[in-house]
C-alpha cells in the first residue's frame, strides 16, 4: 500500500511551488488554512482523515475561475495526480470526485457535497472566505479581475445556475451578498457552523462600516 505521509508531502511541496504568493487568494497558504481546518472539523464530525487531507489540498488545483470554466477539470487533474503518486484507483477516484464537489456555483443552485468528507473541505473552503480573510480575499480577486470596489447602481444577483454565477462581473461589494453572506446558512456541518459565527458576523460590520463611509452625505 502507498505511504499516504509521503503522498501528502509531494503534494504540499508542488503545491508551495506552484502556489507561492498566488494574489487572488487561492495561494498556498489558503490551501494551508483549508486543510488544517477540515483536519480541525474532522476531529469533530469524522470522516476518512486522508480522503480529507488529500481533497483539501487538492480542492483549487484546476478552479474553473482560473481555467476558462471548466467545471469537471479540478476532478480529473487531482485523480490523475493521486493515481501518478501511486494511489489506488478507487481512492484517487473518491478524491477527484470531492474535489468536482467544492466549489461554490450560485446563491440558489443546489449543493453536491454529500459525503462526510466532501461536506467537511467545503465547510473548511467557505470559512476562509468569510470573517478578515474573506474580506482580503474578495477584494484581491476583484482587483486582479479589475472590478470595481462597489457601485450602488448595480443591484446584487441571486443566481439560480453556474453559467450566469460564473459569467457575473459585478463589483466586490456584490459578491458579498451574492455569496459569501450567504454561506453561512449552507454550511454543512455543526462545527463549521460554530467556527462560522464569528467571521459571518465582521462580514456584516464591516458592510455597516464601508456604507457608512461611503454615504457621506449622511453622515
Ligand atoms: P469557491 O470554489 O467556492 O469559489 P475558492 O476557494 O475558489 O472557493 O475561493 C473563492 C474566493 O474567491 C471567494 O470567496 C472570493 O474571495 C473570491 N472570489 C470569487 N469570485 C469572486 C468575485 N466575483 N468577486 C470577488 N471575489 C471573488
Ligand atoms: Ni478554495
Amino acid at each position: 500500500m502507498v505511504d499516504f505521509t509521503v503522498v501528502i508531502q509531494n503534494i504540499e511541496s508542488e503545491l508551495k511551488s506552484e502556489w507561492h504568493h498566488e494574489p487572488t487568494g487561492h495561494d498556498w497558504e489558503h490551501i494551508r488554512r483549508v486543510r488544517d481546518n477540515a483536519l480541525r472539523i474532522q476531529q469533530k464530525e469524522g470522516g476518512d482523515p486522508i480522503k480529507i487531507e488529500l481533497a483539501a489540498l487538492l480542492h483549487d488545483i484546476s478552479d474553473h475561475k482560473f481555467n476558462g470554466g471548466k467545471l469537471d477539470e479540478g476532478s480529473i487533474v487531482a485523480e490523475k495526480l493521486l493515481l501518478s503518486l501511486g494511489v489506488e484507483t478507487e481512492m484517487a477516484k473518491e478524491i477527484g470526485t470531492i474535489v468536482g464537489q467544492i466549489s461554490f456555483k450560485g446563491a440558489k443552485v443546489a449543493n453536491e457535497a454529500h459525503s462526510i468528507e466532501a461536506q467537511i473541505v467545503q465547510d473548511a473552503d467557505r470559512l476562509d472566505a468569510i470573517g478578515a480573510i474573506g474580506i482580503a480575499r474578495a477584494f484581491a480577486f476583484g482587483g486582479n479581475r479589475n472590478r470595481p470596489i462597489y457601485d450602488p447602481t448595480i443591484p446584487p444577483v441571486q443566481h439560480d445556475n453556474f453559467e450566469q454565477y460564473a459569467k457575473g462581473v459585478s463589483h466586490t461589494i456584490n459578491h458579498f451578498y451574492e455569496k459569501l453572506l450567504t454561506l453561512k446558512s449552507k454550511l454543512n456541518t455543526p462545527t463549521g457552523l460554530e467556527m462560522a459565527v464569528k467571521r459571518h458576523l465582521f462580514l456584516e460590520q464591516f458592510l455597516e462600516q464601508f456604507l457608512s463611509e461611503w454615504n457621506t452625505q449622511q453622515q
